[in-house]
């Protein structure tokens, strides 16, 4: 799938955004080397710390489904390229640190990167 039609996917879930307290909304749609792509949005709570990232809601719906091959992750929000969390690196970077990310915004401008490039040296058992 190219970049374009997985950054629209982002996007689109971006739409499906819970986020009253930080009305900042994030979409992400994460491809599986399979061709399946699984999306994912943040989701806040009122108590804050349960709330979840996009890219983990779509990294951990691929996982609890089945799907452990990544082959790209794209993520957009209202910012110039949506970058992603420490948390959310440190989970990429456990199931794929390979994974190509498109880092993008809602006007379809976007920056390529690696999990491994977003989390040098990172932590692995
Ligand atoms: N957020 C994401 O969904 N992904 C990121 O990589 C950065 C932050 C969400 C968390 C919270 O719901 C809102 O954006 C503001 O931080």
């Amino acid at each position: 799938m190219d970049d374009r039609k997985l950054l629209a996917l982002a996007n689109e879930a971006r739409g499906n955004a819970y986020c009253p307290y930080s009305g900042f909304a994030v979409g992400a749609a994460l491809l599986c080397a399979d061709g399946s792509v699984f999306t994912g949005c943040n989701v806040e709570n009122a108590a804050y710390g349960p709330s979840i990232c996009a890219e983990r809601t779509a990294i951990f719906k691929a996982i609890s489904e089945g799907h452990r091959d990544f082959a790209k992750l794209a993520v957009t929000c209202e910012s110039d390229h949506c970058r992603p969390c420490g948390v959310c690196r440190q989970v990429m970077f456990e199931h794929a640190p390979d994974l190509e990310i498109l880092m993008g915004n809602p006007s379809g401008d976007y920056v390529r990167t690696t999990a491994r490039d977003l989390l040098p040296d990172g932590f692995m058992l």
